[in-house]
């Protein structure tokens, strides 16, 4: 006799047969209490990736993929799954950047950038200005005994550092945060807030100031995201729309990832000892702390054709969330995934992407994180230690809030 109970939400029975017809289907509706899943999302996906990983999530009006196995397959197949989002909060808040274009016109634009975000520009140039940064802030901090790390350390040096990347040295690191802050609000602002929406559009004004200052000047000849699009006569709109999408991408990830594999190492010291006696790197820590508590969770999509995939059919302009953070702790893919745990192999970690969008500032951010920020900090005080727990918000970008350390 066939158990109903077991079988998958939303197949479609014959009840009178003994066998499942199994007819190409909508997406099942999985409700979620939205302020659970923002304090942390993890038990709702794990929910999601056992009872119904292609699902319509109404509290968030969209689709979503939480199998590692379907991000990574959907992903790639740009046709159906596509980046522009004519009516999306990001292209209407801040124009339209490579990030929300597919194929040929997005590659054309990541190619312009490549000399700014090169794995031979970031360890030759932008590493030793990222070290510079990093000593004048833990040099201020010198005299403290105590620091909040994610504003008092976190933030400047992911600020300082994007402030050289983009070129955009004539901000303070504060409104570089400021900004930054205000975009990616603005661009999570689903209820349609209207002060959300004009402190955003504050950003984006300031932001433009900033770059027509710049652009007015000599920028000299460092390859900052700002020469490489002025060099290639590249219109305003363009480079204004990617300088804002590097300003919002590159902030709040190093920042969080920052001071959440600081404060995890903190709470693991038998692991911390590994990377102290050089059983294992920095690298390796800041990468199983991406997968594990991965700093931007989701990257969305707008359904380009009616299309069916694994049985399910999706309609033309329908809204998917790929879940980054989901596949991370895909227990098909990694073993006992809520763990932290350095000896992990963290290959398969789809924390920066998955496709042709795959994270333009990884290599800038590996060496900041892993060869800058964090070494510096144990170098500066080996006698760090926590003077509190540490608590997580977020589910589409997620970090630590503000926590003490002792040095
Ligand atoms: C811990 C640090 C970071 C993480 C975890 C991260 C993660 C991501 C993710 C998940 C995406 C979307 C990928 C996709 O949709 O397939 C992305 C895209 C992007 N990121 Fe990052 N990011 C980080 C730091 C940075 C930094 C520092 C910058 C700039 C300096 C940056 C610039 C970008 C850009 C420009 C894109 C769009 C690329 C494209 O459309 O081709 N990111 N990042």
């Amino acid at each position: 006799m066939l158990d109903l109970s077991r079988a998958p939400e939303g197949f479609i029975f014959n009840k009178k047969a003994d066998h499942v017809i199994v007819l190409p289907m909508l997406p099942v509706e999985f409700n979620i209490v939205y302020e659970d899943f923002s304090q942390n999302p993890y038990p709702t996906l794990s929910k999601l990736r056992k009872r119904a990983p292609i699902s319509f999530v109404p509290q968030l009006g969209a689709i979503l993929l939480s199998k590692h196995e379907d991000i990574f397959v959907c992903e790639k197949n740009i046709s159906v799954f596509s980046s522009v989002q004519p009516d999306g909060l990001m292209t209407r808040l801040m124009g339209q950047n490579m990030m929300r274009k597919d194929g040929e016109e997005h590659k054309k634009e990541r190619h312009i950038i490549f000399p700014t975000i090169s794995p031979k520009t970031t360890q030759n140039v932008w590493k030793q200005k990222f070290i510079s940064h990093t000593k004048k802030i833990l040099d201020n901090l010198s005299d403290q005994q105590e620091i909040e790390l994610v504003n008092e350390f976190a933030k400047p040096v992911s600020a300082e550092a994007l402030k050289s990347i983009t070129g955009l040295t004539n901000m303070t690191w504060q409104e570089m945060d400021r900004v930054s802050q205000g975009m990616i609000d603005g661009c999570a602002n689903y209820t349609q807030n209207k002060a959300v929406e004009e402190n955003c559009n504050n950003c984006t004004a300031s932001i433009d100031l900033h770059i027509q200052e710049r652009l007015d000047q000599d920028l000299g000849s460092d390859p900052a995201l700002l020469s490489v699009f002025a060099l290639k006569n590249e219109k305003f709109e363009t480079i204004s729309a990617n300088v804002k999408l590097a300003i919002s991408g590159g902030q709040n990830e190093p920042r969080d990832a920052i001071a959440g594999t600081i404060a995890t190492l903190l709470q693991n010291p038998k692991q911390l000892e590994k990377i102290l006696n050089g059983e294992f790197n920095w690298l390796k820590a800041f990468e199983e702390y991406a997968r594990w508590m991965s700093p931007i969770g989701m990257s969305p999509r707008r359904i380009a054709k009616d299309f069916s995939y694994k049985d399910f059919n999706f309609f033309e302009n329908d809204r998917v969330f790929l879940m980054f953070g989901s596949a991370n702790r895909d227990e098909d893919i990694f073993e006992k995934p809520d763990e932290f745990k350095l000896d992990r192999d963290v290959a398969r970690s789809i924390s920066f992407g998955a496709g042709p969008h795959f994270c333009a500032g990884a290599w800038i951010s590996k060496t900041l994180i892993a060869e800058v920020a964090i070494p510096m900090l144990f170098e500066k005080f080996p006698n760090i230690k926590l003077l509190s727990g540490v608590e997580y918000s977020g589910w589409a970008f997620r970090g630590p809030k503000p926590f003490f350390v002792k040095v």
